[in-house]
């Protein structure tokens, strides 16, 4: 069972006993309620580094006012059990994180303008600002994301070369339920009927896939492929965009895709927002 730990002091202290033995140190920077999406991603932490940190925090300053920071799933003893590949879960409070005083923020830039960007405002800066400061306290080698948050993962390797901190982003494959259903915290959320539903999200995407395979480049084509069955079932789309791979720039509708593209959707499902891509010509 992993050594849990709840204050910066204590997981930085543990994490430089790691290093005075030797050991590189990996991150895997959660908030919790952890499905086998996470632990892939401390398995891989596991293969990149001698001793796996998992940070468990629900971080206020990346959901908005209206956003589900109050009703986020939250089972840290449930979590703790599922952690076997780790060494230290650092699980701090709000007021660890973010003390009385606490002022500096993490600006991103052009990467938060579409997407998940204008549909969140400031969550990518509460994202890049929480994973700022536990690389700080952790000082990982390597961290591990998940490229079911594709946006997060670009925003973050940016504020990496940015702020020239020294860790190596690691990016992991989407998990996905043997129905397709990326898997995500909040699928707790979803209804039967609506768990149903929500695979309209990967089934379309799944066929833009198939097109791209079988040589369709029509940026439109692409994105209504994986458009109309969301728009069949959804409650409401924040987006459903076939964009550049790196720079997250949408591809107009009457553009040719070049050799990497995400195509990337957020809609609601009943009341829960949910998000999946895929990346063509590559995934
Ligand atoms: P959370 O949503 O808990 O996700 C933690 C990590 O798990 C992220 O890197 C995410 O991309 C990855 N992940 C989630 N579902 C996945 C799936 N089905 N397949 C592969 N990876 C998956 O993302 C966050 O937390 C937060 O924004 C955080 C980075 C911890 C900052 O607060």
């Amino acid at each position: 069972r992993a050594v849990v730990v709840t204050t910066p002091a204590e997981a930085r202290a543990a994490c430089d006993e790691a290093r005075k033995r030797g050991l590189r140190v990996g991150l895997v920077p959660t908030m919790g309620a952890l499905h086998e999406g996470h632990l892939a991603l401390t398995r891989l932490a596991r293969q990149k580094a001698d001793f796996v940190v998992c940070s468990i925090f629900v971080n206020p300053t990346q959901f908005g006012p209206n956003e589900d920071f109050d009703r986020y799933p939250r089972d840290l003893e449930g979590d703790v059990t599922k952690l076997t590949e780790v060494d230290l879960v650092f699980a701090p409070s709000v007021q660890a994180m973010y003390p009385p005083g606490d002022e500096t923020r993490v600006r991103v830039g052009a990467l938060a303008e579409h997407l998940c960007g204008p549909h969140r405002p400031g969550h990518f800066e509460g994202v890049a600002t929480v994973v700022t400061k536990l690389f700080g306290v952790v000082g990982p080698c390597t961290a591990v994301f998940g490229k079911k948050d594709y946006q997060q993962l670009a925003v973050l390797r940016r504020v990496v070369t940015d702020l020239f901190l020294p860790v190596d982003v690691v990016g992991h494959p989407i998990l996905r339920e043997p129905d397709g259903l990326a898997m995500s915290s909040r699928n707790a959320y979803l209804s039967p009927e609506e768990r149903a539903k929500a695979l309209s999200l990967s089934h379309g995407l799944a066929a833009a896939a198939r097109a791209f395979e079988a040589g369709e480049r029509r940026a439109g084509t692409l994105r209504e492929l994986a458009y109309a069955p969301v728009a069949a079932v959804a409650t409401s789309i924040d987006y459903v965009t076939v964009a550049d791979a790196d720079a997250l720039v949408p591809f107009a509708d009457g553009a040719s895709v070049g050799a990497r593209a995400t195509l990337a959707i957020a809609c609601r499902v009943g009341k829960t927002r949910l998000i999946d891509n895929v990346v063509l010509g590559e995934d």
